[in-house]
């Protein structure tokens, strides 16, 4: 399959999985193709390729909320998703997108594959509008996810550095999700094309009890042995007094037996997490 494989924002997080799952795998990020370039994305080379995997995405939620992410975000994450599936469709390509718990309000728990969009945020808004125009490529995969984790910026790395740096962190403890590693994405995709399953869309995230971001934290410094504080507030209170803030769900927890249905058994949390502050302690 590896060599029909296309992957777009390839050095992202998930494109980075990505590549390590589908080492022959053409891929391309930003400076090679940008896909908010119509021009470039109609014209592309696409001969050979059965599946694009859209890992590219603006996923600065409070840099959305300026006046040029605002531009950048719609371009990315709405109008660059209308020319891919443009492309999948005239092309008889499979397209596979991801999206976010953004794309919801989070007063619905949990969310199920059905719930009627309701962003918040200008990110959530410019993830929902592609959701809706992804749409244009009959052979499409949909997967809905939230709190990602793998190579690149992300919370459980800005955690584990401040707990190195013996820094008492105060936490968010109002938002309650699951993580989702990139190992666990890149499985839920494979498992979606190798299995053949329905196009349409599909939750994903890794499976275990919900958490908040502050219990996420305190397992975060048990699994790394660290004896570190973790202070609890609200997302207002800790938001207070700053600017271009994107209001936050407050539940991102995802049903995932849509997915479950088709064979795939989501991993616990717990046991992902303990393979990842393996590998980042070792690093
Ligand atoms: N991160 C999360 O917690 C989270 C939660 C829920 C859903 N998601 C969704 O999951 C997907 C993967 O997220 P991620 O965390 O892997 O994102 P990421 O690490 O921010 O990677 C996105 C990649 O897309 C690239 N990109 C940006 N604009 C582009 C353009 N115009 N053309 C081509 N490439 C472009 C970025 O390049 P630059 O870095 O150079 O901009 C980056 O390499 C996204 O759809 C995201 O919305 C993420």
């Amino acid at each position: 399959m590896d060599s029909k494989v296309f992957i777009v924002g390839a050095k992202g997080q998930l494109g980075t999985a990505l590549r390590q799952k589908y080492p022959n795998a053409k891929s391309a990020d930003i400076d090679e193709l940008d896909i908010t370039k119509k021009e470039s994305v109609l014209g592309y080379d696409w001969s050979d390729v059965k599946y694009i995997l859209n890992a590219a995405a603006y996923t600065n939620v409070d840099g959305a909320e300026t006046a040029e992410g605002r531009v950048a975000a719609w371009q990315v994450n709405a109008v660059a998703v209308g020319y891919l599936a443009q492309v999948a469709r005239d092309r008889d390509i499979t397209l596979v997108h991801i999206s976010t718990d953004y794309a919801f309000d989070g007063t619905k728990v949990p969310h199920k594959e059905d719930e009627p969009l309701s962003p918040l945020s200008v990110y959530g808004a410019s993830k929902a509008a592609g959701d809706i125009v992804l749409a244009q490529a009959p052979k499409h995969y949909l997967l809905m996810t939230s709190w990602v984790i793998g190579e690149g910026k992300n919370f459980v790395r800005t955690m584990l550095e401040l707990g190195q740096k013996d820094v008492d962190p105060t936490v968010v403890a109002d938002q309650i999700g699951r993580p989702t590693f990139t190992t666990e994405l890149v499985r839920a995709i494979d498992h979606l094309l190798t299995a053949k399953a329905e196009f349409g869309t599909y939750n994903i995230s890794n499976g275990g009890e919900p958490v908040s971001w502050a219990d996420l934290t305190r397992e975060i410094f048990k699994t790394a042995e660290l004896e570190r504080k973790v202070t609890e507030v609200t997302t207002v209170e800790y938001y207070k007094g700053k600017a271009n803030i994107a209001p936050r769900p407050l539940n991102s927890t995802f049903d995932l037996a849509k997915i479950e249905a088709t064979g795939f058994r989501p991993k616990d949390w717990r046991e992902d997490l303990k393979e990842y502050i393996k590998k980042e302690l070792s690093r």
